[in-house]
């Protein structure tokens, strides 16, 4: 998105909270705090409001939901748009429909369409933008916006612009420093996950993490914290946290995540919510001044935030919630085109895959190395050298099994595992007479599978060209990938026929594209 135009947002796909820029989310919190500010003195909001009654605002809301589909609803009505509210029981999902078709034929409804979707599919809404903008560039139609109202377990961009709204308004508009306690269901909870970007607006984070081992937050996301700088504290429960003197003068509570959990985690659940349940006891010892926030709902009657304290000063979950709707005004203004003609931030920075995954080496010695006990000597041909170097047999063989069958080399070949030169380590090597070269699309797929061995290439007897390989920044476009997480919109199984796509993560993984689950660079592959 480095393009400027003067209407930025139009179109724009928001499936995760870093869609946004961190500019942009301060123009969205800039827009929503005059909003605000109108509507609760009764100014005149006309500036504000769309007022396109072609624009068609789809709520397609595959899992339960009050406040965020309610809110979305009441903004789309402030900007006097079309309102659908697609009914998922009576629709063609009954017919097996695919939800990528469905989402296709709306589409053509509206002149102008906003999505806004909810699903336990993690990155539904990453693959419907890419999928519906490809259909609106072929038809020379404007682009369809996607909202990510919650995807499973990942992200709830919109609950977390409206949450860093609200504890910037509790901080009078200073971003300079933040302290949160994060306390709950931080591991199924998206809203938490989504905080690992959206605390970005502040110079600096401090987060206490209290939850349980078993709800504890995801490596992912506390990585991505540490990565961006956050000093983290962590606590088993309120009681242990209560027992220091650094308390955090905010607390995000989530709920227990039942529904998403397994039988034996269940089967904790009381001992789990008695750790990060607020109790009378406690009171006395949080400061008066403390402010409680919750994306809501709580549990009637076992809620992490007790009743009692619902007309005390520390709620701050009511403000917190009506400022839903005054975000989602905002938001649908933005990328309905009535706002951001005055944006003049950054936009988001496009990820980089620009790396190489292959190097060539320089052919020291132009003679064939002796490739061992058990391998032909190859005049003529390719030698794959140093696959899982350092692994052990049973994974290199498994290794070299899986290059064969995804490089579809049934030749004549030979392959098998042996010690390196050093004597030390293990290493697998195939070697395939007849064929000299590579392409590149055929390298790029075995530095895929086998970041880190080399290719020798061997013509009359001598080694033209050698290259190594490593893990390339992105792979898409080979039929054989597939993600692995079966709450992935890009799962097979969930049938939407997906354009798989993975993303370098560190030296040995990949993130999948939709739901940025990391596969160890062996897992991607179909089995
Ligand atoms: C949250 C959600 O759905 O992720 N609620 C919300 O959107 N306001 C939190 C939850 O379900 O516990």
């Amino acid at each position: 998105m480095s393009e400027r135009s003067d209407k930025p947002f139009i179109g724009r796909n928001i499936s995760v909270v870093r869609d946004l820029s961190i500019d942009e989310q301060l123009y969205l919190y800039d827009q929503t705090r005059k909003i605000k500010r109108a509507i609760l003195q009764g100014d005149n909001v006309d500036s504000f409001r769309s007022k396109d009654s072609d624009l068609g605002c789809y709520l397609v809301f595959l899992e339960d939901s009050t406040r965020t589909k309610e809110s979305f609803r009441n903004a789309a009505k402030f900007h006097g748009t079309k309102v659908n509210d697609f009914d998922v029981k009576s629709s063609s999902f009954a017919k097996k429909e695919t939800l990528t078709d469905t989402i296709r034929m709306l589409y053509g409804y509206s002149a102008r369409s906003v999505f806004v979707v909810r699903s336990k599919l993690e990155g539904t809404c990453s693959w419907l933008h890419k999928v519906v903008s490809r259909y609106s560039e072929l038809a020379g139609l404007p682009p369809a916006s996607f909202i990510n109202a919650g995807d499973g377990r990942h992200e709830h961009p919109t609950q977390e612009f409206l949450d860093e709204f609200s504890f910037l308004e509790q901080l009078n508009w200073n971003n300079d420093s933040i302290h949160l306690a994060l306390v709950g269901d931080l591991f199924h909870g998206r809203t938490v996950h989504s905080k690992a970007d959206g605390l970005k607006i502040f110079s600096s984070v401090q987060i206490d993490l209290i939850a349980p081992r078993e709800l504890q937050l995801p490596p992912y996301y506390y990585k991505k914290m540490l990565d961006s700088g956050y000093s983290i504290r962590e606590f088993d429960s309120i009681d242990e946290y209560l027992s220091q003197d650094s308390l955090a003068p905010l607390w995000y509570f989530t709920r227990l995540q039942l529904e998403r959990m397994g039988d034996k985690v269940r089967d904790k659940s009381e001992q789990l919510r008695h750790a990060v349940s607020v109790r009378p006891d406690h009171i006395p010892h949080i400061p008066a001044s403390a402010k409680f926030f919750h994306p809501l709902p709580r549990h009637g009657t076992l809620p992490t935030i007790p009743h009692f304290l619902d007309s005390t000063a520390f709620n701050g979950w009511d403000v917190q919630s009506m400022n839903g709707y005054f975000t989602r005004i905002a938001l649908i203004g933005m990328v309905s085109g009535v706002l951001g003609m005055d944006f003049t931030g950054q936009s988001p920075v496009e990820l980089d895959f620009s790396g190489e995954f292959l190097s060539d080496v320089p052919v020291t010695s132009k003679h064939k190395p002796s490739f061992k006990v058990g391998i032909k000597p190859v005049d003529h041909g390719l030698v794959i050298d140093h696959i899982g170097k350092g692994d052990s047999p049973q994974v290199i063989w498994d290794h070299i099994e899986k290059i064969r069958r995804i490089m579809d080399f049934n030749c004549i070949s030979s392959h098998g595992v042996y010690l390196g030169y050093s004597g030390k380590n293990l290493k697998g090597i195939i070697s395939i007479p007849g064929k000299a070269t590579m392409d590149d699309s055929q390298l790029k797929i075995l530095a895929t599978i086998a970041p880190n061995s080399t290719v020798n290439m061997i013509e009359n007897a001598q080694v033209v060209r050698k290259v190594r390989l490593s893990m390339p920044p992105r792979v898409y476009g080979i039929d054989s990938i597939a993600c692995k997480n079966p709450d992935c919109i890009a799962f097979p199984d969930n049938g939407e026929f997906v354009d798989q796509e993975f993303i370098r993560y560190g030296d040995d993984a990949f993130l999948c594209r939709y739901c940025e689950k990391p596969h160890a660079y062996r897992e991607i592959w179909r089995d």
